[in-house]
């Protein structure tokens, strides 16, 4: 992946934050939604790739944008796959909750698994615990392995796990070994990506969540030398046979780091909407906008935050009030 192109998709999540984030706290989950993929497509449509998403905002029929095949960027090479979610915790902006971030993943073609918007069985762990973790292992073998990888106490671990009535089980199992539990109300992805960030506080994500989620962290995850695993979780037989649609035969098949993102030469940005585990939110004044985000590049490991100050009277429309 071309170098420079780092700073024009860190460029795609502020355009997207900076709308999505107009919209917090205002109880319009869909209208953030849209405010972000308007200005996310504005942006990429400025970038010089000859992009496709594969991950996206839904099917074409269901999606009048950054729908799974639109074509985006210039058209020019190099051709890339995108895997786009303009606002990743749209409840979370609604309500003016933590960890909502806009976030691109690129990765050269056939790069990322085609994973289909159903939901996904995860765990995800930093660097040092890479390679000591098993989905199908008990809650407790895994966190022992985290804690002894990472020179740690079990119950210095921060664990984080969608509060969801599916995660009893696994809560129960977390709290019986004394490890501390941060149980979030949406967004799986920051906290994934928290888990291989050294300062962040997070040690694991555990639990079901989207699918489409999984592969944009494990994006990141494999820049930062982390790790995820997934599973495929249907809820009904229309979910095996989208899966099967998208080539993913045996549903019930643990997917490892290579099979969500299948390349070593990937791309991650992200920029808060809200404050949160890896980025601050937009924060507004007179006629600008600060914004923070965290790019990084899977080929050298770089990981580079950038705190922008945005003259939004100097910008396109998508950017105004
Ligand atoms: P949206 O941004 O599409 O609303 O998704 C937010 C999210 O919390 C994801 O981070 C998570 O993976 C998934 O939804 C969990 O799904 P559910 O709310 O159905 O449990």
């Amino acid at each position: 992946m071309i170098r420079e192109l780092t700073m024009e998709f860190a460029r795609v999540t502020e355009a997207a934050a900076i709308a999505a984030a107009r919209w917090m706290g205002r109880g319009e989950k869909d209208a953030a939604d849209d405010a972000a993929v308007v200005a996310m497509r504005a942006v990429f449509s400025t970038v010089q790739i000859d992009g496709t998403v594969v991950i996206g905002e839904g099917e074409m029929d269901d999606a009048p944008m950054l729908y799974i095949g639109e074509k985006v960027g210039s058209g020019v090479d190099p051709k890339v796959d995108i895997a786009v979610d303009p606002v990743e915790g749209t409840n979370n902006v609604a309500r003016g909750l933590p960890n909502a971030i806009a976030v691109v993943a690129i990765a050269e073609t056939g790069g990322f698994l085609h994973a289909p918007d159903m939901y996904m069985d995860k765990i995800a762990v930093g660097p040092k615990a890479k390679g000591k973790i098993h989905l199908d292992a008990p809650v407790i073998d895994n966190l022992k392995a985290v804690a002894l990888a990472n020179d740690k106490d079990i119950e210095d671990l921060t664990v984080v796990i969608l509060n969801r009535p599916r995660h009893e089980k696994i809560i129960n199992e977390v709290r019986a070994t004394g490890a501390r539990i941060q149980l979030i109300q949406d967004g799986d992805v920051a906290p994934a990506v928290a888990a291989a960030m050294a300062g962040t506080g997070v040690d694991m994500l555990l639990g079901i969540g989207g699918a489409p989620e999984g592969v944009v962290a494990a994006a990141a995850l494999k820049c930062l030398g982390g790790e995820m695993q997934g599973r495929l979780w249907p809820e009904n037989e229309d979910d095996v046979e989208r899966a099967k649609k998208l080539g993913i035969g045996d549903i019930s098949r643990l997917l490892t780091m290579d099979d969500l993102v299948k390349t070593d030469d990937v791309v991650f940005a992200a920029t808060g909407i809200t404050n949160g585990d890896l980025v601050q939110g937009v924060r507004f004044f007179g006629n600008g906008a600060r914004s923070h985000t965290v790019v990084m590049r899977s080929v050298t490991g770089t990981v580079r935050f950038i705190d922008a100050i945005h003259r939004l009277d100097k910008k396109p429309f998508t950017y105004r009030k």
